[in-house]
């Protein structure tokens, strides 16, 4: 079986690498010619652990390639993956699905008989019924068809959890194509991942639903910081107490600046977009309140900045440790903490923001800030420490080495993920959220 994937960031480079680890001879397609010399060369053209050696071991014996041309993709595959982004559209709810709908048209008119397109990317419900059509309709093929195989992958995570994933949906109603990706997928089926069957409509909702549910979680706990803000309780001591009950369970109850990144905000709020569609406005239009909980850490996180400096903060040197939406990325779409920077940057403090892999992307994203290319550098003669991405890096610092180095010993932990006893041991106001 040969498996072409179509679109190469974050889930369709891994997809690719990890397909070829499996055995399969692979091509990826981009319609980056820069991006795909980059793939071809061996290099990973951003940051994701493990994937490098990866795709140079599979490129170096010319089981995966990468071109431009869907054409050259459609004569040699007989499954594709359609990996490609569905971006939030400007100044609206709902996703672009234009680059699947581009796919799909291209791959159409050149399939090869039997030939199966299976759709990774995340849309709105009802896009894979209407994708399915589009390629019957177009693809002169006898057998064609396309599935639904929802990817639940983390970034920072990537390969492990491609090559294990712990659950496996596929929207299909032929038998056919069951077995198809069953062959595919024999490595994790043979380990006991559970695999779900079902139609194209509830797998594209499995993956609306899972983001909008952890979103949910992340914006309830925070939701009860702003609760503890107010009354003095400890938002990390809550969480703690509700996770040991297994109903709750303690993952995604981290309180702290919220959940950013390519997919939870754009997801929650393509799903509010298309329950709209649906004329069921009223069935999704909490996840508005998730959405606003999330962003009201942000305001939260700057007025607190604001407290800590005694109300002055023009001039007043800021070290933000942390661009990336979440540590072991180099991702800033709808990061937090460049979110935070930025608003102290407005504000007339003089931030410095030092990241151990988004530097680059938060550069093209914030090009006003200083970035440091040292930690050392960026809290030096510092008034205030922020920590908004919870990089081990930081969470290994000396707070008694740190102390000496800066102007005042203001730290801000934005993740809760720092020590508050020894911080404050070491002579440093500490302040978390929700924390008091
Ligand atoms: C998410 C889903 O986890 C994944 O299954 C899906 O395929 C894509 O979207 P990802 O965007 O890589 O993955 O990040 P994730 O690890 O889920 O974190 C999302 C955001 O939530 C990050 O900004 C993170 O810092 C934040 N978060 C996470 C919290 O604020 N608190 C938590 O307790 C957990």
């Amino acid at each position: 079986m040969k498996i072409s994937v179509i679109g190469t960031g974050y889930l369709g480079a891994t997809h690719a690498a990890c397909m070829a680890e499996l055995g399969f001879d692979v091509v990826g397609v981009d319609v980056d010619p820069a991006k795909v010399d980059q793939l071809n060369s061996g290099v990973v053209p951003f940051f994701e652990p493990d994937l490098e050696p990866l795709l140079r071991k599979h490129v170096e014996t010319d089981r995966l390639r990468f071109t431009t041309s869907l054409v050259e993709a459609a004569a040699f595959a007989d499954v594709h993956f359609v990996c490609v982004g569905t971006p939030q559209q400007k100044g609206r709810l709902a996703a672009d699905t234009s680059y699947v709908e581009a796919v799909v048209e291209g791959l159409a008119p050149h399939l090869r008989p039997g030939a199966l397109v299976v759709g990774k990317s995340t849309v709105p419900v009802g896009t894979a019924a209407a994708l399915r059509e589009t390629l019957l309709r177009l693809s002169p093929a006898p057998d064609v068809e396309l599935a639904w195989n929802p990817e639940f992958l983390r970034e920072g995570f990537a390969v492990a959890d491609t090559l294990r994933p712990d659950r496996l949906v596929i929207g299909t109603s032929s038998t056919y194509v069951e077995e198809q990706l069953r062959t595919v997928y024999a490595h994790a089926l043979a380990d006991g991942c559970p695999l779900i069957v079902t139609s194209l409509e509830t797998a594209e909702l499995v993956k609306s639903a899972a983001n909008s549910f952890l979103a949910t979680k992340i914006s309830f706990i925070n939701a009860m910081a702003e609760i503890c803000e107010a009354t003095g309780a400890d938002v990390v001591q809550l969480a703690d107490a509700i996770g040991h009950d297994v109903r709750i369970g303690r993952r995604f109850l981290g309180a702290g600046l919220g959940f950013g990144g390519g997919c939870l905000p754009k997801d929650i709020r393509a799903f509010q977009a298309r329950a709209n569609e649906l004329g069921l406005t009223k069935s999704v239009a909490f996840l508005g309140d998730v959405d606003d909980i999330n962003v009201r850490r942000r305001a939260r996180t700057v007025s607190l900045a604001h407290e800590v400096l005694g109300g002055r903060i023009s001039d007043r040197k800021v070290a933000v440790l942390g661009a990336a939406f979440k540590p072991n990325s180099d991702d800033v779409r709808d990061s937090p903490a460049l979110d935070v920077a930025d608003q102290l940057h407005l504000r007339g403090a003089e931030v410095v923001v030092y990241d151990p892999a988004a530097t680059g992307t938060a550069r093209r994203r914030s090009p006003q800030l200083t970035y440091a290319s040292r930690l050392e550098e960026a809290y030096d003669c510092a008034d205030l420490v922020m920590v908004l991405t919870e990089w081990s890096e930081f969470l290994a610092l000396d707070p008694a080495a740190v102390a000496g180095k800066v102007r005042a010993r203001n730290v801000i932990d934005g993740r809760n993920a720092l020590d508050p006893v020894t911080w404050r041991a070491a002579g440093w106001h500490y302040r978390g959220l929700g924390r008091p």
